[in-house]
């Protein structure tokens, strides 16, 4: 299996437009510590890539990797298909910004697939542009990602049943938010790909129990972060992302597991996005790394 990492920030992306915390200006100041949207590309088979979760950067991080660039033909792209973890801007907006494609792919549970087409009309709004096919994500048992790349493996975990806030009052439904299973039959290993935990379910901790590589929400460091940084009156867990540290934080799931453990979807208030902060030294000695822009993971 083959993953590129193209983006391991949470909304707003580091720097985001409106903000000059710390975080942010730092990553004015230094351009290797800036951080585009949390986003994946998983290579389905030669010349054949999935993006999971279509950012606002989609257009530039794809410019970022050679793999994902286009040709021979003119219009030839390796983009097979974009796959949905959730419905959150961050990781939809890109969609539009794909407009310019023959045909488009997108992989989502119901929910979110209803989101998409009834809050922001975007089947009824690119289809003047491009053919968008809604395939769904299976919630339960997992299937072959790519028909015309028969190789690994995809299934989605239900997280919880966190909503967008353009889709407050839409219907409950644990599969709002999924974390994404890709399994490699070739090699037995298997990636837990979870950027937005407002839950950690029994059936996440036994994914990934079971998986060689797990990345997972590392929006904020500890719950009080967006309180104390003045960004929001809630703290993480009332906005939906379980903190990194402290009791019932991910990191003390993460440490006793055998996978690779990594952290991505970093807001710009988490102190992990300095790396001379002393979190990081707190992470390595439990064994967990930060993911990084540029990052290739093969497990
Ligand atoms: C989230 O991760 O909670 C959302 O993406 C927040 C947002 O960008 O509106
Ligand atoms: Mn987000
Ligand atoms: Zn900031």
């Amino acid at each position: 299996m083959l993953l590129l990492v193209l983006g391991t920030a949470a909304g707003g992306g580091i720097p985001q437009w409106n903000c000059a915390c710390p975080g942010c200006a730092g990553a004015r100041a230094h351009l290797h510590r800036r951080r585009r949207h949390a986003s994946l590309a998983a290579r389905a088979g030669e010349g054949r890539w999935y993006i999971v979760n279509a950012t606002p950067d989609i257009a530039d991080q794809i410019e970022d990797r050679p793999e994902l660039h286009p040709g021979p033909g003119p219009r030839q792209t390796p983009l097979a298909g974009v796959i949905l973890t959730d419905a959150e801007l961050d990781h939809t907006l890109g969609i539009a910004r794909l407009r310019e494609a023959d045909r488009l792919q997108v992989l989502a549970t119901t929910p979110v697939r209803q989101a998409l087409r009834d809050r922001l009309r975007l089947g009824d709004v690119l289809a003047p542009y491009t053919d968008v096919t809604w395939r769904e994500l299976p919630g339960h048992g997992s299937e072959p990602l790519d028909p015309a790349a028969p190789g690994l493996q995809i299934s989605a975990v239900p997280v919880s049943g966190k909503r967008p806030r353009y889709a407050a009052d839409a219907p409950d439904d644990e599969a709002w938010v999924v974390a994404l299973r890709l399994y490699d039959p070739a090699s037995s290993t298997s990636v837990l790909y979870a950027p937005a935990l407002a839950a950690w379910p029994d059936r996440l901790q036994q994914a990934a129990a079971e998986a060689d590589c797990v990345l997972v929400d590392g929006t904020f460091w500890d719950d009080e972060e967006p309180r104390r940084t003045g960004i929001s009156s809630r703290t993480a867990t009332g906005m939906g992302h379980l903190p990194i540290d402290g009791p019932g934080g991910t990191a003390e799931r993460l440490a006793p597991l055998s996978a690779r453990c990594l952290y991505t979807h970093l807001n710009n208030t988490n102190p992990l996005v300095d790396p001379a902060a002393p979190q990081h030294k707190r992470l390595a000695r439990l064994g967990i790394e930060v993911a990084y822009d540029g990052m290739v993971i093969e497990p």
